[in-house]
């Protein structure tokens, strides 16, 4: 099994302390910053966008991952990269012509992720899975944080897995929704390569002991 990577999403953060949070990632064993960008529209909640993220990447020393909730996405690809992103995700369901959305992404010099939710089923990006660096299968409907992981993702992650080695692909499989010290192993032992965790870590008393956990039960 790899290391596998931690990913603390920053919409569980104290946006009034934000660069407590940053540092306190920073110094944790997490490897990079999920940043949740959601629109009121592709999903029905408004979290942050372009000056916040300009903020946190003034003071994160690990690679931002972000995760894009919004419709037409392409129209934001070079702004994103402007800022420092260095993984760029985009839904599938809101992605018209999501290959060439994929090869602006990378020619701004970013890993290309498209994100799946719940009820897409994994064989629409049989086509596509060779130009895509990493997936994210949502395991909780996007647009908010602190829900509940839906159990049909471990089903989903094994399919995944299986569709990445027939195609020879080396696309990394990420799991955003509900990630605990409850699922953490059995999505690594699934396949996962990323878990992203927000109300987990920021919810808890002691978020860096909290990470070290989930580092400890995922090596
Ligand atoms: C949900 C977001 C997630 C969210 C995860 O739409 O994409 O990244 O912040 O939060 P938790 O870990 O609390 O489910
Ligand atoms: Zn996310």
């Amino acid at each position: 099994m790899s290391q596998t990577i931690l990913a603390p999403s920053i919409l569980a953060a104290d946006f009034a302390n934000l660069k407590k949070d940053i540092e306190m990632v920073n110094n944790s064993e997490a490897d990079w910053f999920h940043l949740d960008v959601m629109d009121g529209v592709f999903v029905p909640n408004i979290s942050f966008g372009m000056p916040v993220i300009e903020a946190i990447s003034r003071h994160a020393t690990k690679p931002l991952d972000v995760h894009l909730m919004i419709v037409q996405p392409e129209r934001y690809i070079k702004d994103f990269a402007l800022l420092g992103t260095n993984i760029l995700t985009v839904h599938y369901e809101a992605s018209t012509h999501l290959h060439r959305t994929l090869q602006a992404i990378k020619a701004e010099g970013m890993q290309a992720g498209v994100a799946l939710n719940p009820h897409t089923n994994i064989s629409v990006l049989k086509d596509t899975i060779q130009d895509i660096d990493l997936i994210c299968l949502m395991s909780v409907n996007p647009g908010f944080g602190g829900q509940s992981f839906i159990e049909n993702t471990y089903e989903k992650v094994k399919e995944l897995k299986q569709l990445i080695s027939e195609k020879g692909a080396s696309t990394k499989i990420e799991i955003d929704g509900g990630v605990t010290n409850k699922n953490a192993k059995q999505l690594v032992e699934a396949g996962a390569d990323v878990l992203v965790a927000g109300s987990y870590v920021f919810g808890s008393k002691n978020p860096t002991d909290t990470i070290a956990g989930l580092a400890k039960l995922t090596q």
